[in-house]
């Protein structure tokens, strides 16, 4: 693998063995052994133009517990606010040694740019994209259903047959639309709720169905339940109901909480606007897989970065060996 910018081409083979090199990891963190010698003398560059918790850090945990030197760089506080470019700024990376360049950038397809100009040489891993694709939140939801639904049997297991409601915001989020590629790769069958103006335009072309109804959808029994954040900041108040309007039609509230089966789970990728899309005893139920996320994106980030910089054979997951 040379670079992860979505899911959409990524082949069910490929998702399925970061899978299965992230239950590796996830086995060694288990066993306490927090740090592995495979990255040692390889740099990871954190190259963030937008705001984040969960991605930023969870990507500096996994290079670290590969023992891979992290540079961490926030567009905020740096010289891109004295107007230096894209470009300049991952040039400049390159100079100091990268070899993997993990960005987040506010403009969709800023990620292929990086990978695809000839301006470096590194690995790229999409980290987020404008409203375009979030391809390492995928796998970690990914992962997450897989490990809940199979447990120890989940290694080399696809999504064939489970049913996945992803709830709210389609339209700015790419969260969403890294999801859907992903679990119609692996053979989930995807359902999304949304208001009628919050879903894209061009949703006809994607494999999901569409219900404007969260009460049809829960009714379709899912195995997982995705809210995801209403993203106030992008938000055109001409096209949104209110906060009251949407939370009593689309968030996730005790009384559909209560209307869940007894094994679907609910599942967000943070961060939560609790008592909008989410309500507070929904997010901290035994239900609620939040912190299982948190926690399955530093193996699978640890697995993206392995796959990327040290092997890419179908032994990779057997070349992880721990630290003497
Ligand atoms: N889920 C997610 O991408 O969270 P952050 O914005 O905190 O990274």
């Amino acid at each position: 693998m040379r670079h992860l910018l979505d899911t959409r081409s990524l082949s069910r083979d490929d998702a399925l063995r970061i899978l299965d090199v992230a239950e590796d990891m996830a086995d060694t963190q288990s066993r306490e052994v927090k740090k592995l010698p495979a990255l040692r003398g390889r740099t990871v560059v954190n190259l963030f133009f937008e705001d984040s918790t969960r991605t930023r850090i969870s990507f500096e945990a996994a290079a670290k517990r590969l023992s891979a030197d992290v540079i961490n760089f926030s567009a905020k506080g740096s010289s891109v606010s004295k107007g230096e470019s894209l470009q300049d700024t991952a040039q400049t990376l390159q100079a100091m040694g990268a070899d993997a360049v993990v960005i987040r950038h506010g403009a969709s397809g800023a990620p292929r740019t990086l990978a695809t100009s000839g301006w470096i040489s590194a690995g790229v891993v999409n980290a987020g994209d404008g409203t375009h694709e979030h391809p390492t939140q995928a796998l970690l939801d990914a992962f997450t259903i897989r490990k809940r639904t199979f447990g120890d049997a989940s290694r080399g297991r696809d999504l064939a047959g489970l049913r996945v409601a992803i709830v709210g915001d389609i339209l700015h989020s790419r969260v969403a639309r890294s999801n859907v590629w992903l679990l119609h790769t692996l053979g989930a069958e995807v359902t999304l709720v949304a208001p009628p103006t919050l879903v894209p335009q061009d949703v006809s072309h994607w494999p999901a169905t569409v219900t404007f109804d969260l009460d049809e959808a829960i009714a379709g029994d899912p195995h997982a339940l995705m809210m995801l954040r209403i993203q106030l900041e992008r938000m055109n108040a001409a096209y949104f109901p209110t906060e009251r309007e949407y939370s009593r039609r689309w968030g996730l509230d005790a009384r559909r909480l209560a209307a869940l089966s007894a094994d679907s789970m609910v599942m967000h990728p943070g961060p939560m606007n609790r008592g909008l899309e989410i309500s507070a005893e929904a997010a901290d139920s035994a239900r609620s897989t939040v912190l299982d996320q948190v926690a399955n994106g530093v193996s699978v980030r640890m697995a993206a970065l392995y796959l990327l910089l040290a092997g890419s054979g179908p032994d990779a997951a057997q070349n992880v060996t721990e630290e003497d």
